[in-house]
């Protein structure tokens, strides 16, 4: 961001000693743009915007300004038009760029808005018994790369799975376990048999109603601490848990707390009594809610006519929880759009309690995982196990290593980094909020904007770093920064702080995603166009710039939470 506010300064103090006073500099910088092509510069100021107060064409006044502005970081500007066009003194912001990469390493980019305070990211968070679906896969996606971005800028990420592990739907799979069940099958394979006891209880509930009641009964008594009921869900929790886990570790994820629904149980209470105690309660057909007409929302269900405690209810709980034990500086819900209307309640109702940091909690949605246009469902026959498609992913990018690379002897563990990095980068480089198309092979091409393609473009800069016997870093000849295709990469390399902080601002992993197949991009014509090995004055320059490209484009794909292999 260094040299951007150098221009936005120039700019603004040019502009002051002509006389204008009615823009400040915040509006220069706002302003400010980076013209469509390279060859017309880094920056591009629109002299329109002075003419009114300047009385004078806005040619003239781009004109006049080009004679003042005067920087040692500003090669030339040329006027085109209204537009005054900056060109970076390509030398000494180049060379400052690749030094500045080489000494943070993988420092790079690093920011300090966070001050060390905390956030908390409630993330991944299936559903125990149910498959992990492909909603789940994009919250943990998502919220392990935000919880990453939030590091980054300085903040202490507490990375929380709100796991599904309560609720009647527990009465109706022991009642169904008792009657159907076997061990060693759950033992086996937990969440498929026992998704399948459960959908069992659905089919055989139509003519043996009992089965309702028997359930009804069964979560009572867990509700009630019943020894054998406890300990079945307590089983049931556990081997789902081992199974989520390996999905967890394929993709080297960790979580700082596994506190679900379950644990706010005996939290409940309090929360209650707090909004009747505040009469912030009404009735409606027995049940207690929270009204929200003056938001044009519907009520908050609180509790329902049985005594039971809601989803929302067990969320307002967490919050209150959370806050005490990591006094968070933000709260972060990385769930479906088909949430939204919970999360709104919720906060309103924290604010209503008079709960000052609910303007703090963001929930995060996002779109929908999509295959041949339609949603992908967990229900019934449809399941898609992720855990499937992972290995799968795996399988086809070790072919493809193969294919490449066949004495390579480290296949296995890269094909895994690769494997897992493709179905990462497909979900994290559309916008967050946009539907996703599903495509294993599409999203294991090394072409194309892909994760295979920048882990590739990544080894195969390490491999010239191998090839090259660069002594120590030197800024003796950088001629090398004037050459078109080099002078490409290194603005990208100059922005990637910037591209971290749009991330950080809009909770929006793709910016950096998109960012990475940037400059893998430059960095293959770059590549393409030059002998970086070549013995000549320019060699250690360029050299220089292939060791920054391989730091930024292996820290940019550990914020999406992607490994970056040497050799592939
Ligand atoms: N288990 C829920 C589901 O699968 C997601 C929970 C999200 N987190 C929360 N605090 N409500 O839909």
């Amino acid at each position: 961001m260094k040299y951007k506010q150098i221009i936005i300064s120039t700019i603004y103090e040019t502009i002051t000693q002509i006389g204008m006073s009615s823009l400040s500099k915040d509006e220069v910088g706002k302003k400010l743009e980076v013209p469509p092509k390279q060859v017309m510069g880094d920056y591009a100021f629109p002299c329109f915007v002075l003419a009114k107060e300047l009385k004078k064409a806005p040619a003239q006044i781009a004109q006049e300004l080009s004679f003042l502005i005067n920087n040692e970081y500003i090669e030339r500007v040329e006027v085109v038009g209204p537009y005054l066009n900056f060109f970076l003194e390509k030398q000494k912001a180049g060379n400052e760029v690749v030094m500045k990469v080489l000494n943070e390493k993988d420092n790079s980019g690093k920011l300090s808005i966070g001050n060390h305070k905390k956030v908390t990211i409630d993330l991944s968070s299936p559903n125990i018994a149910k498959p992990f679906s492909m909603g789940h896969l994009r919250s943990t996606v998502i919220g392990n790369s935000l919880a990453n971005i939030m590091e980054k800028c300085g903040y202490t990420s507490i990375r929380i799975n709100h796991l599904g592990d309560w609720g009647t739907q527990f009465g109706k799979l022991i009642t169904a376990y008792k009657t159907w069940g076997d061990e060693d099958r759950v033992k086996q394979e937990p969440i498929k048999e026992l998704l399948s006891l459960y959908i069992r209880f659905h089919e055989e509930v139509e003519h043996t109603p009992e089965f309702e009641d028997n359930g009804r009964s069964w979560f009572k008594r867990l509700e009630d601490g019943d020894k054998e009921a406890l300990s079945l869900w307590k089983w049931f929790r556990e081997e789902s848990l081992n199974e989520f886990e390996r999905i967890y570790n394929l993709m080297d994820i960790e979580f700082d707390s596994f506190n679900g629904e379950a644990f706010y149980n005996d939290k409940m209470d309090a929360v209650v009594k707090e909004l009747e105690t505040k009469s912030l309660l009404s009735e409606s057909e027995g049940a207690m809610v929270f009204s929200l007409d003056e938001y044009d929302l519907p009520p908050c269900l609180i509790k329902k006519s049985d005594g039971a405690t809601l989803y929302a209810t067990r969320d307002l709980a967490a919050a209150l929880y959370r806050k005490k034990e990591y006094n968070f500086s933000k709260a972060l819900y990385v769930v479906g759009g088909e949430q939204s209307l919970h999360f709104k309640q919720v906060f309103h109702v924290l604010n209503k309690l008079g709960y000052e940091w609910s303007k703090d909690m963001h929930h995060i949605p996002f779109g929908m995982m999509l295959k041949d246009g339609k949603k992908m469902s967990t229900r019934k026959g449809k399941v898609v196990l992720l855990e499937e498609v992972l290995q799968e992913a795996i399988k086809l990018a070790a072919q493809n290593i193969e294919l490449r690379n066949p004495n390579f002897d480290e296949k296995e563990a890269v094909a895994k980094m690769v494997g897992v990095g493709a179905v990462i980068f497909h979900d994290l480089k559309n916008y967050r909020l946009n539907d996703v198309e599903f495509s294993l092979k599409e999203m294991l091409t090394f072409e194309g904007e892909t994760g295979p393609y920048v882990q590739y473009t990544h080894a195969r800069a390490c491999s010239i770093l191998r090839k090259a016997k660069r002594k120590e870093t030197s800024t003796d000849s950088i001629d090398a920064y004037k050459d078109e295709k080099a002078w490409t990469v290194i603005s990208l390399l100059m922005k990637f702080e910037e591209v971290i902080k749009q991330a950080y601002d809009q909770f929006d992993p793709s910016q950096i995603a998109k960012y990475t197949i940037d400059l893998a991009q430059a960095f293959n014509k770059y590549y393409g166009s030059v002998r970086i090995l070549e013995e000549d004055e320019n060699q250690n320059a360029r050299i220089q710039i292939v060791e920054a490209v391989t730091i930024v484009l292996k820290e940019g794909l550990r914020l999406l939470g992607i490994k970056a292999p040497e050799q592939m």
